[in-house]
């Protein structure tokens, strides 16, 4: 009766059996995978909330790509990290998941052509990817005391079927931020092939390491070889999840971007997803989360260096560089499988984290942590997990 875009059997894995368990019988436990800023006693402005009041939002008129003044806020945002896209070259979307799904539609034949996916990195482009009947090949980033693309996997994964690589610099949850020299190599390579890069950035504003890779790194847009797709939104460069505005912007040689424009405006015209009160307020909500997002930085850079102070007592335990982003990532012995590791934290130390599996980990075993959650729920999660799991 139903698609096979949904998977065929729809039962919650041993995880979050755990931990609806745990809740039903009120056992209550330190969440490492927060990932909701709006849970995580973080200050928001006083009256962030009026700017979706503005007058002109009780008019509606309709427009594909967004109304001006959201789109023209989206291309001063992107200048004030140093990227300079023209707001005719900006879409807003709802999330960056519908962004995805936009995307998708606009580059793929429908259970034909494929995406390459990074991994590890963020567990729901396998369900964007399937709802929008898209097949993925998956490329492999390597740890060598800081994440590598895999250029050789890239290779073996592509094939004439592949119209798009998506990179996601941040990545989730490796942190791993895109060299220059990567950035080129994914560019050319789409280039010459006749795909399209899709570069999520939702995590750009979040270095972890200011003397590592610079984020501008993903900001050299003129130069672009490749139709390219700059991916971000308000749920995370100002911890606003809730509001529902992502962005899609497009970048590369001008014959493309125009043609690509003209065709996501007749996408976002089928579903006029995004509101009015929302794109109005745009302006005035990236302004006032600047405030917001340099809290959000600073909690999840204490919490990333007091997670390498924690693990540096457990030399079994060891703790891969981020270079940004909102996780952290533990190495740990794998004397057991990551799943039984997580439910025994879970069951017998009342802390939830997620196994690297989730994220497909090439082996085990990895623990992913947030780096959101308050600093003393952080301390006393991360003390328990590294009191269980060092050899
Ligand atoms: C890499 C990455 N891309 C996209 C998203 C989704 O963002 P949005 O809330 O705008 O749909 C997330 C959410 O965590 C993410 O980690």
């Amino acid at each position: 009766m139903f698609s096979s875009r949904l998977p065929a059997a729809l039962q919650a894995n041993a995880l979050s059996r755990a931990v609806s368990r745990a809740r039903r019988e009120g056992r209550a436990f330190l969440d490492l995978t927060l990932s909701n800023p709006t849970r995580a006693g973080i200050t928001y402005p006083e009256g962030w909330l009026l700017a979706l009041s503005a007058p002109g939002a009780a008019i509606y008129e309709p427009q594909p790509l967004g109304l001006p003044a959201a789109r023209e806020a989206i291309a001063a945002d992107y200048a004030r990290r140093g990227v300079e896209i023209p707001p005719e070259h900006i879409a807003v979307t709802s999330s960056t998941s519908e962004a995805y799904s936009l995307l998708f539609k606009l580059l793929c034949n429908p259970c034909a052509e494929s995406v390459l996916i990074p991994a590890p990195s963020y567990p729901l482009f396998e369900h964007l990817t399937a709802l929008d009947g898209v097949r993925t090949g998956s490329y492999a980033l390597d740890y060598h005391g800081r994440w590598y693309m895999d250029l050789q996997s890239v290779d073996r994964q592509w094939t004439q079927e592949t119209r798009a690589l998506l990179a996601v610099s941040p990545n989730n949850p490796t942190g791993s931020i895109l060299t220059t020299g990567e950035l080129d190599d994914i560019d050319g390579r789409c280039a010459s092939r006749e795909a399209a890069l899709i570069l999520d950035e939702v995590f750009a504003d979040y270095p972890l390491d200011e003397e590592g890779r610079p984020i501008r790194n993903t900001g050299s847009g003129p130069a672009r070889a490749a139709l390219t797709f700059r991916l971000g939104g308000l749920s995370k460069s100002v911890a606003l999840p809730q509001v529902k505005l992502g962005w899609i912007a497009v970048e590369g040689p001008a014959h493309l971007v125009s043609a690509a424009v003209e065709r996501l405006e007749l996408l976002c015209d089928t579903y006029l997803s995004v509101s009015t009160p929302v794109q109005l307020a745009a302006s005035a909500l990236i302004a006032s989360g600047a405030r917001t997002r340099e809290l959000v930085h600073s909690r999840v850079r204490e919490n990333y260096h007091r997670l390498g102070s924690l693990a540096g007592e457990y030399p079994s335990v060891n703790v891969l560089h981020a270079d940004g982003g909102w996780s952290g990532v533990m190495r740990i012995p794998a004397r057991a499988s990551e799943e039984e590791i997580v439910l025994q934290l879970l069951e017998e130390d009342a802390v939830l984290v997620h196994p690297g599996f989730f994220f497909d980990f090439p082996q085990e075993a990895y623990l992913v942590i947030s780096l959101l959650p308050e600093p003393d729920v952080f301390r006393e999660g991360v003390h328990r997990v590294l009191e269980r799991v060092d050899a």
